[in-house]
């Protein structure tokens, strides 16, 4: 069964979908000589990919303030939470694990305890004065502050920066690659989110969208490449709407065409995007993904809600018809091309009907896999201000369930459609359970899992599988070749 997944955000890399909830998880310092650092911070990650991304582009800082990373909580000097916003849930996840930090301080005088990420800005009064929780709070925005702001903090003030911007990207900043499998990366293409979805507080706590300058990026990735990673994952709220015009130049560059940038750094570097709006992604993406064997054939494509009159309660500003045709002209384009979807259970007036058209549309479009919430209605959101959360939690519960236990079927007929076929994979590890075994993913997107057997494989390699058998979130085979 797959677990209902309510604290995870995007789409994430884990062999076994089971465990796909990224709840604060501590960064694996960076393979290099972290004796040099007099002092260490510990950061802990909550929410989405783009999150993440975002810790990496901390740690770089910190790294640049003479701080060096740990993943041992009682060994820090400095402890970063890098928080969201998404669900009530993770919010109080955070809280409670604040909470614990807290009790560190009581040992150690001069730790000091920061929150960065989606919850500064709507929390920091609370954090800093009411609860005396933490000694920094610094928004998405404020990164390059941060040297200051420890500094100030040192000195034994609060130290805040929550203010949101149009511009900053953190282009110029390299990532340190904190818990690297050494394979895959993700990279930052823009920030923020104009949509006013009406459920969502990522436009109030990230800002306006703003695109990444092209060239930082290819420099980026190109660098990844160099360094031996094999597949990058261009991030952004809304992917689709990329668009930057370099500066001395007239024409922008789009989605598609930074995709296709991407691509031909090599034929060897997969590239990967998270997330599309349905509304958003047009068929020269999609021509684009087709005409390029490295762009993967994987599109996470959330459709909220399968009932028109939800859909635009959410202001998704796409029907259920229009939606479904954006997965047949996929499909059309792309006949092997996996797709997958978030979905929200018991929104704002939802009835059995719309239910019912949730579940329909996950049947119609055959998703490989579906990150599934229930309704958390947040502060300060259009829905939170317009509409009543009027769906009894029993209700949103057993209408996920119902939810899971569709995308738990497709899920396991999706991969048995697979058994027979040979798959290019792209080798990120062993496989969790077993030193024997590789694991990797297909262009889909998919968990394929298989024996070493005499093959002179390594991390980082192409390798064809023919899968033989198959588990609900893993596809199983041999080598081919
Ligand atoms: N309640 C439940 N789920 C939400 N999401 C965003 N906001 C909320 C909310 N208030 C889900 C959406 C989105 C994903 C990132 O999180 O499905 O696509
Ligand atoms: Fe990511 Fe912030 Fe949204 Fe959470 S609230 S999913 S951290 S952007």
């Amino acid at each position: 069964m797959i677990d209902v997944v309510t604290e995870k955000a995007f789409p994430l890399k884990a062999e076994d979908k089971h465990d796909e909830t990224r709840q604060g998880e501590a960064f694996e310092p960076f393979a290099q000589d972290q004796n040099v650092y007099q002092k260490r911070f510990y950061i802990e990650s909550y929410g989405c990919q783009m999150n993440f991304a975002d810790s990496e582009i901390v740690a770089s800082l910190l790294y640049k303030e003479g701080f060096g990373a740990t993943r041992n909580v009682e060994e820090a000097d400095l402890i970063f939470i890098n928080t969201c916003s998404i669900r009530e849930k993770a919010e109080l996840a955070v809280r409670k694990r604040l909470t614990e930090f807290r009790k560190l301080k009581g040992e150690k005088k001069s730790l000091l305890v920061g929150v960065l990420g989606c919850m500064a800005e709507r929390l920091k009064a609370k954090f800093l004065e009411e609860e005396k929780l933490v000694d920094l709070v610094i928004g998405p925005d404020a990164y390059r502050s941060l040297g200051s702001l420890v500094r100030e903090a040192e000195g034994g003030q609060k130290a805040v920066n929550v203010l949101l911007s149009r511009e900053e990207t953190y282009a110029d900043i390299s990532p340190v690659r904190l818990d690297s499998n050494g394979v895959s990366a993700f990279v930052s293409i823009m920030r923020g989110c104009n949509n006013m979805c009406s459920f969502c507080v990522v436009p109030f706590t990230r800002g306006r969208e703003r695109s990444r300058d092209t060239s930082s990026i290819l420099r980026e990735c190109t660098e990844l490449f160099e360094n031996g990673f094999r597949e990058v994952t261009l991030l952004g709220q809304n992917v689709d709407s990329y668009y930057y015009t370099p500066p001395a130049e007239n024409t922008a560059i789009t989605f598609a065409q930074l995709l296709e940038l991407v691509a031909q750094i090599s034929p060897d570097l997969r590239v990967r995007f998270s997330t599309s709006h349905p509304k958003d992604i047009t068929d020269d993406v999609l021509h684009t993904m087709a005409r390029h064997e490295n762009i993967c054939k994987y599109i996470h494509l959330p459709v909220q809600s399968g009932s028109s009159r939800i859909l635009q309660l959410m202001n998704r500003t796409y029907t259920r018809e229009w939606y479904m045709a954006k997965v047949d002209r996929i499909r059309e384009i792309m006949p092997d091309c996996g797709i997958s979807s978030d979905i929200i259970a018991g929104f704002c007036t939802e009835e059995e009907l719309d239910h019912q058209q949730t579940l329909e549309i996950m049947e119609y479009s055959r998703y490989d896999y579906s990150y599934m919430f229930f309704y958390s209605e947040r502060p300060g959101t259009l829905a939170q201000k317009r509409y009543t959360d009027d769906v009894p939690e029993d209700v949103k519960k057993r209408r996920l369930q119902e939810i899971v236990e569709v995308q738990n079927r497709l899920s396991l007929q999706n991969n048995k459609l697979d058994i027979g076929k040979s798959f290019q994979v792209l080798i990120e590890g062993n496989s969790r359970k077993s030193d024997a075994d590789w694991m990797g993913r297909s262009s889909q997107n998919k968990v394929v899992v298989f024996s070493k057997g005499n093959f002179e494989l390594k991390k980082g390699d192409y390798v064809t599988v023919k899968v033989t058998d198959c588990t609900q979130g893993t596809l199983l085979g041999h080598v081919l070749q």
